[in-house]
């Protein structure tokens, strides 16, 4: 029987978030949390996938795919995922990604990255609504890259021995309604939300060039700096500040939430020296330590 698997990996933004929906630059790299596409021949459309709590994404793809390239909709679809919608890395662009890639290999159709890009940005924003597409193209790329909105600028980002530690809240940040919670405030003070965006931007390329010179000091404080402009959009929660917080104290060079805020993940910039000291005070502090690597393919 004829079968194609392929996978995507799940995404953390280490800069830039919010402000990168609004044609500004982040920083993106891909974590080592990911979900498996498996097609296989069957005489009708089947869709197993226990572990994804949305298969809009997989059926959106396998339409699209389909209409696309003149194919008819007649085979199974199997995901296995390792981790969920609940970590908020990034599962919706994983499991698009994963299918489109899985077609691919399944119908020889020899899409380029950037054609896969495309086509599950697409379908991404076709479910969500909006997005800027960087966790698409966190699964689509892998590693780290500097990414402009639409894909206008998709460029890998030679991280090093950078070193972080995710903590986990244990609140489920609800993403669509935050990019609507920005967006409303926008547009009732455009000025105000666009020079934070703005500042945001310009921290986003001070950590390119800190991250270049591999200047970790400099780093971690536009990291720290993010966050601040980032609770000035209202994202922030007690949750995330806190564990922000204690991980400044253990030492670390700079901590950010990560994502749309509401909940979900921060994470601390450090070295090996103080890494199992920010690791304790976060999960002393309630959180949960997410082992989990970064820049990976
Ligand atoms: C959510 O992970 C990141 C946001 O910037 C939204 C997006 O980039 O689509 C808040």
């Amino acid at each position: 029987m004829k079968k194609n698997s392929a996978k995507a990996p799940g995404k953390l933004i280490l800069m830039g978030e919010h402000s990168v929906v609004y044609g500004h630059p982040c920083i993106v790299t891909a974590v080592d949390r990911y979900i498996a596409a498996i097609i296989s021949e069957d005489d009708k459309y089947i869709v197993d996938a226990p572990d994804v709590s949305n298969t809009d994404y997989v059926d959106k793809m396998t339409s699209f795919f389909c209409k696309k390239n003149n194919i008819e909709k007649k085979f199974k679809v199997t995901t296995k995922a390792d981790f969920s919608d609940m970590n908020g890395l990034g599962s919706s662009s994983a499991v698009s990604v994963a299918t489109c890639k899985a077609l691919n290999d399944y119908f020889e159709t020899g899409m380029s990255k950037r054609e896969i890009f495309d086509m599950s940005y697409h379908v991404v924003k076709s479910v969500q609504g909006s997005g800027s597409g960087a966790d698409v193209a966190a699964g689509t790329y892998g590693g780290t890259i500097y990414y402009e909105k639409l894909g206008k600028n998709i460029e890998p980002v030679d991280i090093n021995g950078m070193s972080i530690v995710i903590g986990n809240t244990g609140v489920k940040a609800k993403t669509k309604e935050y990019v609507a919670k920005v967006a409303k405030a926008r547009e009732e003070n455009t000025e105000k939300i666009d020079d934070i965006f703005q500042r945001i931007s310009a921290l986003v390329l001070e950590a390119k060039r800190n991250i270049a010179d591999l200047n970790y000091k400099s780093l971690g404080e536009k990291m720290t700096l993010n966050h601040k402009l980032l609770c000035e959009l209202n994202i922030c929660t007690p949750e995330l500040d806190r564990l922000v917080e204690v991980a400044l104290k253990a030492g670390a060079f700079g901590a950010k939430l990560s994502g749309a805020g509401g909940g979900d993940n921060m994470f601390a910039l450090v070295s090996s020296e103080n890494r199992s000291a920010v690791e304790d005070a976060i999960t002393n502090a309630g959180g949960t330590v997410i082992n989990a690597q970064i820049n990976v393919s």
